[in-house]
């Protein structure tokens, strides 16, 4: 199983805008969902990187990243991320944030929404197992989140 990540071209920003719809449609548990609002954002900020994540040469999920964080400035933050539910439960997830962290080290700050229960727990086992639990939670309810946040700092991990 070869799992890649590939950063979209802008050309492919509507076949981005579908998958993020998708996404969107689960975890809001809703049908009707507005264009993703920062879509555009992807090409036109220099701290915002959108990737596709490949199995071999099918696109089958994405990750979103950018700087926005709430409590360490200007930390690195997986906004988005997405595996089609057929390739789940394969330890790909954890995977692609693996090469996320790799590509990008620094300080880092990973958010879920308060109603995304299973997401809190994917993150906590794939931060606490790539930081050897050398992570911090905080449960927020401000102005700019609410829900919980890990923050870590991976300058120094190298795998
Ligand atoms: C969350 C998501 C990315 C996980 O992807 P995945 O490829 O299925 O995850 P993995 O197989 O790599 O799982 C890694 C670890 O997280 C745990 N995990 C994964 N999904 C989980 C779930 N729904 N509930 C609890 N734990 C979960 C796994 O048990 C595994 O732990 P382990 O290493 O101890 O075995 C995927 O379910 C998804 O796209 N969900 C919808 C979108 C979403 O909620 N995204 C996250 C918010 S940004």
């Amino acid at each position: 199983m070869n799992i890649d990540l590939k950063e979209v071209d802008i050309k492919d920003k509507n076949l981005l805008g579908d998958l993020i719809k998708e996404y969107q449609k689960e975890i809001l548990n809703k049908v009707d969902i507005e264009p993703y609002k920062y879509l555009d954002s992807y090409w036109e900020k220099s701290d915002r990187h959108p990737f596709f994540v490949m199995l071999d040469l099918g696109i089958i999920g994405f990750v979103l990243i950018n700087n926005y964080s709430v409590i360490e400035k200007m930390a690195n933050s997986i906004s988005e991320l997405y595996i089609k539910k057929e390739f789940r439960n394969k330890g790909i997830g954890k995977n692609v944030a693996k090469k996320v962290f790799k590509l990008y080290p620094g300080k880092w700050e990973i958010r879920e929404l308060r109603v995304n229960v299973s997401a809190r727990k994917f993150w906590k086992a794939v931060i606490g197992e790539y930081m050897k639990n050398k992570f911090t939670e905080y449960d927020l309810t401000s102005d700019k989140w609410d829900g919980f946040v890990q923050t870590f700092d991976n300058s120094n991990i190298n795998s």
